[in-house]
């Protein structure tokens, strides 16, 4: 995909569905009691891997438009195989979902997912009385059906996916399960199984789940602020953006504390309510950059953000550091690695860390060939990235946008 150089971007978007939101409206909605619409619905692959999984276990969808229709399935079909794709949030809920409905399946994925850890959610789960087994840590997992007793559980890492899975086990457990996370991480669990009637309540860093069960819910999915951060970006170091739709849930506003730190001259218009969440539109101007310092409690609000907001510090005048990011190594692809490759790749002066990265900014970005390494969020940042530099250049591996931004680049080319 050629990109072309444009430092004088001016551009309107409506930013598609929340890629998290869309999965759990998917999952939860797909076990429930009932029928449900979901609208504003995320079709990328990622969310259409969660659909197909449900629908193997016995819910009936229908697509039309974004809308996405969907009939819940109180008893799932035992001992299937189950394809998640390349999707982390589809595996890892998946088995927390199938140990509380005390159903047995395989859950497969891709290459890139069946290098990603599982144990991490396997190991909890098991604490409940779970019966999972992994391959040396990985994919294929296989569930079996198992009885289920609630207790109380720290998370060893700050993620939503591992907290969430446990909120789903815990639906399924008999008794009373307390979740502690040491650092706050999405959620979008809590609120949207409280909705659906689920015995659910949060006290500070500990949620607290009794056994239940759901009744279906309709779902208006808000923009998701990971896919309007490329455009955020792009406003920040080219022109002026303005990004519709946007879900500012505070669990995910990291960014902009990133352009607070960083001085990004931006504005939340238009705030209001939807579907539970809070949304506003985005408007985000040319600005003038200082470095920036990330640390491991900044991780959670941001993460997905990373790759994008390492190329606002490529611009940022003078030396940014971000660190306590060791978790990047274990998404999609090792996003220290193809981060620190994608920057140097277009003339960035960056060295990678063990645990992120310092970005010297401030000088001319050439631009040149970037490798997507067939992470979506390294192709799109890149494209971010040679759009603001001297030269412009090509994305190798573009096609994998459509895991989580179907038409990004035409969105991209349809600046004003
Ligand atoms: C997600 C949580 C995060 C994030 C991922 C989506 C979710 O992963 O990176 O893209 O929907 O819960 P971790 O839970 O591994 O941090």
């Amino acid at each position: 995909m050629k990109i072309k150089a444009n430092r004088e971007y001016i551009g309107e978007f409506q930013i598609p569905g929340d890629k998290s939101i869309t999965h759990r409206a998917i999952l939860f909605n797909g076990m429930a009691e009932g029928k449900a619409e979901i609208s504003g619905a995320l079709l990328g692959e990622d969310c259409l891997s969660s659909l197909s999984c449900m629908q193997k276990l016995g819910a009936k969808a229908e697509i039309s438009g974004d809308t996405i229709l969907l009939e819940g399935c109180k008893k799932f079909r035992s001992g299937q195989t189950l394809d998640c794709g390349n999707s982390g949030t589809t595996m890892r809920l998946m088995m927390g979902l199938l140990a509380g409905k005390h159903c047995a399946a395989v859950l497969t994925g891709d290459a890139s997912l069946s290098k990603r850890p599982m144990e991490r959610v396997a190991e909890p789960l098991r604490k409940l009385g779970a019966k999972i087994d992994t391959v040396e840590g990985h994919a294929p997992v296989s569930v079996f059906e198992s009885d289920l007793t609630g207790r109380e559980l720290d998370t060893a890492v700050a993620s939503a996916q591992v907290k969430s899975a446990l909120i789903l086990a815990a639906l399924g457990a008999e008794g009373e399960t307390r979740i502690y996370e040491k650092l706050k991480t999405r959620d979008h669990t809590e609120r949207l199984l409280r909705a659906m009637g689920a015995d659910i309540k949060v006290e500070d860093n500990t949620v607290i789940i009794r056994k239940s069960s759901l009744h279906a819910v309709s779902v208006e999915v808000p923009g998701d602020i990971s896919s309007a951060a490329y455009f955020m970006v792009l406003g920040a170091l080219c022109g002026e953006t303005l990004s519709k739709n946007v879900g500012i849930n505070p669990t995910r506003t990291g960014i902009f504390t990133v352009f607070d730190r960083m001085g990004v001259n931006y504005t939340l218009e238009n705030i209001r309510e939807s579907g539970g969440e809070p949304v506003a539109d985005v408007r985000v101007k040319k600005s003038r950059l200082k470095p920036l310092r990330l640390g491991a409690e900044d991780m959670p609000s941001l993460i997905d953000e990373v790759p994008v907001i390492s190329v606002l510090c490529a611009f940022a005048d003078g030396e940014s550091v971000i660190s306590g990011a060791e978790e990047l190594k274990v998404k999609e692809s090792d996003r220290i690695k193809t981060t620190a490759e994608m920057l140097c790749s277009a003339g960035v002066d960056v060295q990678a860390k063990s645990d992120g990265f310092i970005i010297r900014g401030g000088k001319k970005v050439r631009g040149g060939k970037i490798c997507s390494y067939a992470d979506h969020r390294i192709a799109m940042s890149g494209a971010v990235l040679l759009t603001a530099s001297e030269q412009g250049g090509e994305i190798e591996g573009a096609e994998c946008v459509n895991i989580s931004f179907p038409g990004f680049f035409e969105l991209l080319s349809r600046e004003k």
